[in-house]
């Protein structure tokens, strides 16, 4: 029998993608074990998911370490030791270092909630919504060097109205993370994603 991938989730706050990843392998949506849940906040809501879910959750505290490059070797050394195919971050707070994206190397998927390469980084929805764009969204991509920057895996689009409340589109967008980034894993679980340069090919 095939030997099942292991994936490995880093987050460090609700986790509510974290969640939409654990009923995907629930119900069966792909095959794949949930292996562990890494996060770098001691008190963070995802870890109860965790529990919930029986997933087992390892809490890495960054102030043990004098670098962020320090602490990444550890994380490097957990998910190595669980032998972890796959690393799916979830709103996981933390830059990560060359080392790791060197030691997981097309291996670290991120989600991130507006249309890349537009509204990098922290508050994206919020970026988006008051610079008054017309059309925002949802993006799944590889990890590299850069922040919000890899090859990108899906995206999907949504209209905003300007009389929408911040709040309903955050819920909209959200709808959305929850569907496309399991959709994004059961791509990778099963090889059907190829990156050449910046571009990802979705074999059939
Ligand atoms: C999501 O919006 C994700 O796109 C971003 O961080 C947020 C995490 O939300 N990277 P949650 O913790 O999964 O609910």
């Amino acid at each position: 029998m095939k030997k099942m991938i292991n994936i490995a989730v880093l987050a460090s706050g609700s986790g509510s993608n974290f969640e939409a990843i654990a009923k995907a392998v629930k119900r069966g949506y792909f095959k794949a074990n949930l292996k562990l849940l890494m996060t770098d906040k001691e008190n963070s809501f995802v870890r109860l998911r965790a529990k919930r879910f029986k997933v087992r959750d390892i809490f890495v505290n960054p102030k043990d370490f004098k670098t962020r490059r320090d602490f990444d070797r550890q994380i490097i050394k957990i998910l190595r030791k669980e032998k972890i195919g796959l690393v799916a971050l979830a709103g996981f707070m933390r830059i990560i270092s060359p080392v790791f994206i060197n030691a997981f190397r097309n291996k670290i998927l991120n989600i991130h909630p507006a249309i890349l390469p537009s509204f990098k980084g922290v508050d994206a929805i919020t970026q988006a919504y008051d610079y008054g764009v017309r059309i925002t969204g949802v993006s799944v991509h590889f990890v590299d060097q850069k922040m919000d920057h890899g090859p990108i895996i899906l995206q999907e689009a949504l209209g905003i109205d300007s009389n929408e409340k911040l709040k309903e589109l955050e819920e909209r967008i959200h709808k959305i993370e929850h569907r496309l980034y399991p959709k994004a894993i059961k791509l990778f679980v099963e090889k059907k994603l190829k990156v050449k340069g910046r571009k990802v090919f979705l074999l059939s």
